[in-house]
């Protein structure tokens, strides 16, 4: 990915080096690349130009002001969990029509303060949440856009946390249960229920399980038609890969082709929802080596960011590549992958500070050898990243930093000792 790339033996994202931002803004510091957020968006719009969809970015995947901001100047809508991301939204300039408010458990206060706040469309999961949004929407002399949520029942084949669409996961309701709320509910003069909302899992790293739901749906678009219930509006939801390694996801083009030739010509509003697919490629976790030391089985390199910075290896397991940020021209990476194989390199664990065994970022990862001060670089780490992070052991969370070209702008402060115990304070 040309925005996060080596030259002569040092990172840089755009033209600034890695190295200048971590001496500018300190450690662990997340990087952010507009270039990287506007190109994956635009390539998106277009690879699915033909279904004129809205692409909602899921905000939850990267909620900074700033990068929504940037996003929205491109023509994204947005995908919002809770009111704080729909609150986000509407800082960052969208207009709430262009808010799909989601979540299995939107409470009536939610409820109520996102119709007040006029989002474009509800996202409902169960029939108990849709009589609560009745009777909130009835109360307010409103009539609102909904989609019901599907569980498809398809086999995301991703990891047990983020799969979404098996029926024993608590996301929507399966598609018998669909059929019979849409057919009870077609008169309804406060809620519109004539979308369908599916999200299969995150990451989805092949295209077969978009063209088994998407099967699906249509297949109950068609009941429903045929007994007089006309849906209008089909949401995919997100989940389409990043570049963990190389090769792990296949292109956006590569889903587009699979799904709009099932979509094309049916009529129908499409709304996607992807986050990682935009945010993880645009994104690295810098971070400094503290200390380096070995047991009789492990060498251990011990760095200033944690699982409280980045989750995703301790939560899933998950792979990043990490590498360091001047490894010198002998040591420049021709891949992301693990099994990297080049003279000198020394199998590691690298980890960091807070008092939990899965605190690591990597473990047993070749890498060249590292010495205390040397800069490392996290990849793929613009998604579910900071967004994640906690603050855990008293850690004040990370500083970001948007860089366009070579200016780098500070886009949230590091957080300081003030900042934690601020609530605590003012009781
Ligand atoms: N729509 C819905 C309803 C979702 O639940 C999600 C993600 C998305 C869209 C966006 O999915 P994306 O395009 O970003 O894959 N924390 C995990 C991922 C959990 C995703 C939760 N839902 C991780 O670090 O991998």
């Amino acid at each position: 990915m040309a925005s996060f790339g080596y030259r002569n033996g040092e990172l840089y994202c755009e033209d600034m080096s890695a190295a200048s931002l971590a001496q500018r803004f300190g450690t662990p510091l997340y990087v952010y690349a507009r270039g990287a957020l506007e190109q994956s968006f635009d390539r998106m719009a277009a690879a699915f130009a033909a279904l004129s969809p809205k692409i909602c970015f899921s905000i939850k995947s990267c909620s900074n002001l700033h990068v929504l901001r940037l996003l929205r100047q491109r023509g994204a809508a947005f995908d919002a969990v809770s009111i704080g991301e729909v609150r986000r939204a509407i800082e960052a300039g969208a207009p709430a029509a262009d808010i799909v408010f989601a979540g299995v458990g939107k409470t009536r206060a939610e409820i109520d303060t996102a119709l007040q706040l006029g989002v474009g469309c509800f996202n409902v999961e169960s029939a108990e949440e849709l009589a609560a949004l009745r009777a909130a929407a009835a109360q307010a002399g409103l009539t609102v856009r909904a989609a019901l949520r599907v569980n498809p029942d398809v086999d995301a084949h991703t990891h047990p946390y983020t799969t979404t669409g098996k029926d024993e996961n608590k996301f929507g309701i399966n598609l018998a249960a669909a059929r019979d709320l849409f057919a009870a509910h077609r008169q309804d003069t406060h809620v519109r229920l004539t979308g369908i909302h599916l999200h299969i899992g995150s990451p989805v790293n092949t295209v077969e399980p978009y063209v088994e739901t998407v099967g699906r749906a249509l297949q109950l678009i068609d009941e429903l038609a045929a007994q007089g219930v006309a849906i209008d509006l089909l949401n995919l939801g997100g989940g389409w890969g990043a570049c963990y390694q190389d090769d792990d996801a296949p292109p956006i083009e590569a889903y587009a082709d699979a799904i709009v030739p099932l979509l094309a010509g049916r009529n129908l509003d499409v709304h996607f929802e992807p986050g990682r697919s935009i945010a993880a490629d645009a994104g690295v976790l810098l971070a400094r080596v503290v200390y380096r030391k070995a047991s009789r089985s492990r060498r251990f390199v011990i760095v200033d960011t944690a699982m409280t910075d980045l989750i995703r290896p301790a939560l899933y397991d998950a792979y990043h590549f990490l590498w360091p940020v001047s490894p010198g021209a002998a040591f420049t990476p021709a891949s992301r992958r693990a099994d990297l194989d080049m003279p000198g390199l020394e199998a590691v664990d690298v980890v960091g500070p807070v008092c939990e065994s899965s605190d690591f970022l990597a473990k047993q990862r070749c890498l060249p050898p590292l010495a205390p001060d040397d800069l490392l670089a996290v990849f793929s780490a613009g998604a579910y990243g900071f967004v994640m992070a906690s603050q855990y052991n008293s850690r004040p969370r990370a500083a970001e930093v948007l860089v366009h070209r070579d200016e780098a702008r500070l886009i949230r402060r590091r957080e300081t000792y003030d900042d934690l115990v601020a609530a605590e304070r003012e009781v």
